[in-house]
């Protein structure tokens, strides 16, 4: 046995936020019903963001008022500003993540702002946070290649890991938000960050894009990474990167791990199940049914 690697579940905020057509509240809470009996410790349900932004997000208190609480398991909420995070703790996430991006044109889209405006907004919201012992993750996007301004530098990516991690951060997760790594670039970044943040608090976010997300899976884990973001059914993208479908499917990365000798506490047959659910959502699987 190689030892225990986590998969933080993102579907039902990261595979959620891009569907074009509304889903239900009701749907959302089932979907993550069914993923808390499968044995994850932390599953991000929501964002607290500008509802013109992301109007598929605009329910998150519901979901979190909806959705069932067992023991042991973390659920956690997206928030970009204060408004986000007084919303979020309103709705008692047990967990929030801020995010910023490795690159300025991605800044722009996703937040409407810079990098440093992105970070100087955290610094509060991190505060508040320690003051009621609510665990903060953080985010950065586009960590080997961005829409608008091409290949990432590794030093820039570290110097806002770095920043993230020094304001309060336990943990940050590194997104391939466009799904162009490779396990060259990947390696390339992780040992520029891993001079600044311990290899233990970062996590892997890998889209599959290009087909290329278990390979870069595979060049973390030999960096000594052992947590990595996952969407059920492999939901998902961001808004506002074009082009960048397809987050790594959960049950694809379960297997995966299980293949290589790791352990994930997840039971296949509970993820197939709600692999299942989550594809139903989709819009184009809904309109076949209507
Ligand atoms: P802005 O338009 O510059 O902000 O957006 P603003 O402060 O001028 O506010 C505009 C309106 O939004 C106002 O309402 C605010 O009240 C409202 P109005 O006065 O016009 O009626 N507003 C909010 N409402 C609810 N909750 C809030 C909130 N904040 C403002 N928290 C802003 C700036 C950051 C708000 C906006 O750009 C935004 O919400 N962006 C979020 C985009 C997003 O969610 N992207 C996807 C997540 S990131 C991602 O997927 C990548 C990741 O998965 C990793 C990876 O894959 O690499 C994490
Ligand atoms: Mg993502």
């Amino acid at each position: 046995m190689q030892g225990h690697v986590e998969i933080f579940e993102v579907g039902p905020r990261d595979g959620l936020q891009n569907e074009p057509e509304p889903i239900s509240s009701r749907d959302k809470i089932a979907l993550v019903d069914s993923l808390s009996k499968a044995g994850f410790a932390r599953i991000e349900v929501a964002s607290f963001v500008s509802p013109k932004w992301v109007p598929q997000m605009a329910d998150g208190a519901e979901v979190l008022a909806g959705i069932a609480r067992p023991d042991g398991v973390r659920f956690a909420a997206l928030v970009p500003n204060m408004q986000g995070y007084t919303g979020a703790c309103a709705a008692q996430v047990d967990e929030i993540a801020v995010f910023a991006s490795a690159s300025e044109g991605f800044s722009r889209a996703n937040v409407n702002t810079s990098i440093e405006e992105t970070l100087v907004r955290f610094r509060p919201i991190l505060e508040q946070a320690r003051g009621i012992d609510l665990p903060v993750r953080g985010y950065v996007s586009c960590v080997t290649d961005c829409p608008f301004d091409g290949a990432m530098p590794p030093e820039q990516v570290a110097r806002v890991a770095d920043q993230l991690f020094a304001m309060g951060c336990y943990e940050i997760s590194l997104g391939d938000t466009l799904g162009k790594a490779t396990p060259d670039s990947v390696s390339r970044m992780l040992l520029a960050v891993q001079d600044h943040v311990p290899v233990t608090r970062l996590a892997g976010h890998f889209h599959d894009t290009a087909g290329r997300a278990l390979n870069n899976i595979d060049a973390a884990l030999s960096l000594g990474v052992r947590v990595f973001d996952a969407s059920i059914g492999g939901l998902g993208g961001c808004p506002y990167a074009p082009g960048a479908t397809g987050n790594i499917a959960t049950e694809r990365v379960d297997a995966h791990l299980k293949r290589l000798g790791f352990e994930t506490g997840l039971d296949a047959d509970l993820l197939t199940q709600a692999a299942a659910l989550a594809k139903s959502l989709r819009s184009g699987a809904r309109d076949d049914h209507v």
